[in-house]
């Protein structure tokens, strides 16, 4: 959970490729995949991480302001933006010039791998943290592998059991991979090669078949089957009540209200934050908010509405899931929502990575919200299995 300390991080996600073995006709990174494009969703990815990150995207030179936009939907807030170069190497060089000083764990991701799950990216900063190395996923190889020579003939077989097909994200301690980028001297396909180059250890941890890479035009069609709508989707109702206090904040659909009447509750009182959370959880069949976070776990004391949702998000894919889509209805006299529908209906899917609609009305004065004692909120989700 975000509340947990752990090092600070930030992910560098290269996808300044053209993507020539794709043959699209934008840079691959740019491709959809079920409306959202690979950047897109590899961000999504980042966003879902448990703990924290800083991303910095880098893109072919023309897309930084398209890019940026991107991170700002996914985020909520600017992330930075550079243009890559022409290597892949290149364009983790431009990336890793812009990272802050304060940063402890680099991340370096490829946006070809747009269904990295979250929890990868989580596995590799735990791993990192705790053995202050490099850390990169891989999978054991199940083709039987051949060395050939130039004309076809085969020369051997090599020994599989000592390989791993590596992937993203691969983790360093900042100042070892900084250390490796000045000192390269070739260029290499992965960042573990030039921190290994440099005489740092570098150890693999369990890959997830998901962070595939899409390269070829059937790498493409892999993913978008495993996207789209498989077997029945699933749908949850979730609702949540908190009476006003005036002496709390008000934090409503995971913004924070100036100047209105706040909300009683362990946590934030964010009622419409709440409601989702069950209706995630009811769709998934993962119980209910009080079973999965407990009212008397002291690091939810004040915690808003964004800690509960991204830890259900993670959750719910580490069960199999993706959420299709969330629609809340808010019941209350205030606060006036339609100003800031956007905002929040913003911030919450770039969250949940999914859709998620905001509707808010009152009750024509009658039963406790349309006496102004506090506020209702009502939520359906959809879920689809992966
Ligand atoms: N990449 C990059 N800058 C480059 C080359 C590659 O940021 N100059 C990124 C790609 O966008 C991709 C990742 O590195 O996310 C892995 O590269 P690859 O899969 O080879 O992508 P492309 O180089 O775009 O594809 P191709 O080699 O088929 O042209
Ligand atoms: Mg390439």
């Amino acid at each position: 959970m975000s509340s947990n300390p752990g090092p600070r991080v930030a992910v560098v996600v290269v996808a300044a490729g053209s993507g020539t073995r794709l043959g699209a006709e934008v840079p691959k990174a740019f491709v959809e995949l079920d409306g959202s494009t690979l950047l897109e969703r590899s961000l999504h990815a980042v966003r879902g991480m448990r703990s924290g990150a800083e991303p910095v995207l880098v893109v072919p030179a023309d897309r930084v302001r398209e890019a940026a936009e991107v991170g700002q939907r996914v985020f909520g807030r600017p992330v930075e933006v550079v243009g890559g170069g022409v290597t892949r190497q290149q364009s983790v060089a431009a990336g890793l010039a812009v990272i802050g000083d304060d940063v402890e764990v680099v991340l370096v991701h490829d946006a070809a791998r747009a269904l990295t799950p979250s929890t990868l990216f989580d596995a590799v900063v735990d791993a990192v943290a705790e053995t202050g190395h490099g850390v990169i996923p891989g999978l054991p190889v199940s083709d039987t592998i051949k060395r050939v020579h130039a004309d076809g003939s085969v020369h051997e077989t090599v020994d599989r059991s000592t390989l791993a097909a590596v992937q993203t994200p691969q983790g360093f301690p900042r100042e070892q991979l900084l250390a490796a980028y000045a000192a390269a001297t070739t260029d290499e396909t992965d960042d573990a090669g030039l921190v290994a180059a440099a005489g740092y250890r570098v150890t693999v941890l369990p890959g997830a078949t998901e962070a595939f890479k899409i390269t070829t035009p059937w790498d493409l069609q892999r993913a978008r089957d495993l996207v789209g709508p498989t077997g029945a989707p699933r749908i949850g109702l979730g609702t949540d009540t908190h009476a006003f206090d005036p002496s709390a904040e008000l934090w409503l659909a995971g913004l924070h209200w100036p100047d209105e009447p706040g909300l009683s509750g362990h946590s934030d009182g964010d009622a419409a934050c709440h409601a989702i959370v069950d209706a995630l959880l009811g769709a998934a069949g993962l119980g209910d908010i009080g079973g999965v976070f407990g009212t008397g776990d002291p690091r939810l004391a004040g915690a808003h509405g964004e800690v509960f949702l991204a830890e259900t998000r993670r959750l719910l894919e580490e069960a199999g899931f993706r959420i299709g889509n969330v629609s809340v209805q808010i019941i209350g006299q205030r606060p006036k929502f339609a100003p800031r529908r956007v905002e929040a209906e913003q911030l919450l899917s770039g969250i949940l990575g999914a859709p998620v609609s905001l509707a808010a009305t009152t009750t024509d004065g009658l039963g406790f919200t349309g006496r102004g004692e506090g506020i209702a909120a009502f939520a359906t989700a959809m879920l689809f299995a992966r």
